[in-house]
């Protein structure tokens, strides 16, 4: 059966990736959280997945507020990186695993959550960024095959975190009931605070971000256990996509071990984050 090694976290503010893109990563504002993600991509080189499940929300980019699934699983075969406004960007498409979408929208369904099924979209910097933070910029082809995983954390009602949590319970059954060897990672996508609108527009809460690195660890069913209105106001507004974290954490063991943790603020209006949990059972 295959086999979920390791969860990932990561925050996916565009402007990393425009840093990226314009070579700016060594200077002297993006160097020090650029730094704390070597440890990210090491482990990976290390553990080498075959596949990564990326918990992320679109941005508007591939589904308007006309249209907006609560829960979408990606069955494509391929994933073009969405163009943004600033043109097309130098990374290569996404190989998809359709054959794991398939069985993760069935599994899920068997597991009372119903979400859309998606065989074709763009993905945008919410999947594009964390992938090149934690598997650099390749010239070809990505190393692992990604299975996109949209939650709705923009328009409305946007879904609990418990539910989020308990989503991750549902894709931690869909790993494990997956024919063959593959080794899977999640990634856990979105933060840390932040909100870009409205009369708190540049909040960030660099205590609260911290505390919830170490909860998300230690205690994620105290982030569970919060509303939603209190991820707006502990994180901001946009903030609230740090429930995405949950689908990850809920996918591991109860018990982790944190490999790796990374904060730096800001990366544009955002509190940056990176983890590497491993399960303490192996
Ligand atoms: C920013 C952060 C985000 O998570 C996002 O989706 C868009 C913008 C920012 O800080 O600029
Ligand atoms: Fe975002």
């Amino acid at each position: 059966m295959a086999k979920l090694i390791g969860g990932l976290g990561s925050s996916h503010v565009p402007s990393i990736g425009a840093a990226l893109d314009k070579g700016l990563s060594q200077n002297a504002d993006w160097k020090p959280f650029f730094d704390g993600t070597v440890a990210g991509q090491d482990w990976v080189k290390a553990h080498k997945p075959d596949v990564a499940v990326v918990v992320f929300n679109d941005h508007g980019n591939a589904f308007f507020l006309d249209k907006v699934p609560t829960f979408a699983v990606g069955c494509a075969e391929r994933y073009e990186p969405i163009d943004e406004g600033w043109g097309p960007r130098a990374i290569p498409a996404f190989e998809g695993h359709a054959a794991f979408g398939w069985h993760l929208a069935d599994s899920l369904v068997e597991n009372r959550f119903d979400p859309m099924i998606v065989q074709e979209i763009e993905v945008d910097h919410g999947m594009q960024v964390p992938m090149e933070l934690f598997f650099g910029r390749p010239e070809t082809a990505w190393p692992v095959k990604v299975v996109p995983l949209f939650v709705n954390v923009i328009q409305y009602p946007i879904p609990l975190p418990a539910r989020c949590y308990e989503l991750g319970h549902a894709l931690r059954k869909a790993i494990e009931s997956f024919p063959g060897d593959e080794r899977f990672v999640v990634i856990g996508t979105g933060g840390l605070s932040h909100q870009l609108q409205g009369a708190r527009a540049g909040f960030i809460n660099p205590e609260a971000d911290r505390e919830f690195l170490v909860d998300i660890a230690a205690n994620p069913a105290k982030l569970a256990a919060l509303t939603r209105q209190d991820y707006v106001r502990l994180y901001g507004s946009e903030g609230a996509e740090m429930m995405m974290w949950l689908v990850m954490r809920g996918a591991m063991d109860e018990a982790v071990r944190v490999h790796h943790t990374h904060y730096h603020v800001p990366a544009s209006m955002t509190g940056a984050a990176m983890m590497v949990l491993e399960n303490v059972a192996g």
